[in-house]
């Protein structure tokens, strides 16, 4: 059975992992850097492509001391070579680069967005091409046509912010700390969706896109009133969200047609109120709805792992030239 390495580096995630190609997570492993920047609010780039640098190695050799491996027992390297912040990327492809030509192994240069859009097949195999899938992330809220490795169709993306931007903006004006979107959802569970009246930008449009920032202005208005609880805030943002995820996808699904599955991946499908409108919308379409567990919709190395073998099983491989890319869309 091939034998696929993982290496993710794109953000604030330092993760390794070994996955077979029939889809068993032999090892995963992950360093959060969120210590290093939550004293900033935020990513440091430079902060964090030199975490990279201290994290990735050990990082895989403990991946391997887990699958009682050597690099020579792996078949295929798989690195995300973007999108991402730069400094980080360049790290864990190299890192990938020197680990192929050293062991003589193919070289799979993972999107770190084709990472999560593959990564419910890895969580549920009997899931089928084509599927919609909503992808939202800290830098991504996209609706794609899933149709096979390296085949995808964009229907919809944002127009300003990205859906785990909004949530973790809030969270700052909130004063509910970093990584944002947790914490909000903390927060929601306290207070009440209907008490602060928030707009649901292009809900409605024709277009399924979607946009993020005139709800951020809106909650930095109730905030600054102070005639709101901080719990009622994020309850409402939050319900705001989930409408115009809902209404989106709904727009994207009647475009879609023959899909298999509603599916939702990236760090925001972590959060459970918009899991739970997600389903509900896929039942009303008689579609299954595909969630990956919490750990695997977050950054992680297994999902890089996985799409490097999708990628690798049809025939999609790269040579030590390929480059390490800020910006790749789809
Ligand atoms: O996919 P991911 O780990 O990294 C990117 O590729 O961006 O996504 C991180 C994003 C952050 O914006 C974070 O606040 C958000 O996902 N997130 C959440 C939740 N958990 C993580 N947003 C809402 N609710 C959550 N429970
Ligand atoms: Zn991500």
């Amino acid at each position: 059975m091939t034998i696929i390495l993982g290496l993710e580096s794109s953000c604030d995630e330092t993760a390794a992992a070994l996955v077979t190609a029939d889809g068993r997570i032999l090892a995963h492993r992950l360093a959060t850097q969120e210590e290093a920047h939550r004293p900033y609010g935020g990513v440091v780039p430079e902060i964090a492509a030199r975490a990279h640098v201290e994290a990735l190695t050990p990082l895989v050799e403990a991946a391997l001391a887990d699958a009682e491996m050597t690099l020579a027992d792996v078949d295929v390297i798989a690195a995300t070579a973007g999108p991402g912040l730069i400094g980080g990327v360049m790290v864990g492809l190299v890192t990938g680069k020197a680990l192929a030509h050293a062991a003589g192994k193919p070289l799979v240069a993972v999107n770190h967005l084709e990472g999560h859009a593959l990564s419910p097949r890895l969580a549920d195999p009997t899931l089928q091409f084509p599927y919609l899938l909503l992808l939202v992330s800290g830098g991504h809220c996209q609706l794609l046509l899933v149709k096979g490795p390296g085949d995808y169709s964009r229907l919809a993306t944002t127009i300003d912010d990205a859906a785990g931007e909004a949530f973790d903006k809030t969270a700052k004006l909130l004063g509910l700390g970093y990584p944002g979107g947790p914490q909000v959802e903390k927060a929601a569970k306290a207070g009440d969706p209907k008490a602060v009246p928030l707009p649901r930008p292009l809900v409605g449009t024709a277009e399924p896109h979607f946009s993020f920032a005139g709800l951020k202005s809106a909650v930095m208005r109730a905030a600054q009133s102070g005639q709101y609880a901080t719990q009622d805030i994020a309850a409402s943002f939050q319900q705001a969200v989930i409408d115009c995820l809902v209404d989106r996808t709904r727009r994207a699904l009647a475009r879609a047609e023959g899909v298999t599955a509603l599916v939702v991946a990236g760090g925001v499908a972590a959060n459970g109120p918009i899991r739970v409108a997600l389903e509900r919308l896929a039942a009303d379409h008689d579609l299954p709805f595909v969630a990956p567990p919490l750990w695997l919709c977050t950054d992680n190395a297994a999902m890089i792992a996985w799409a490097g073998a999708e990628r690798f099983a049809a025939g999609l491989v790269d040579d030590l030239t390929v480059p390490a890319r800020p910006r790749w869309p789809l």
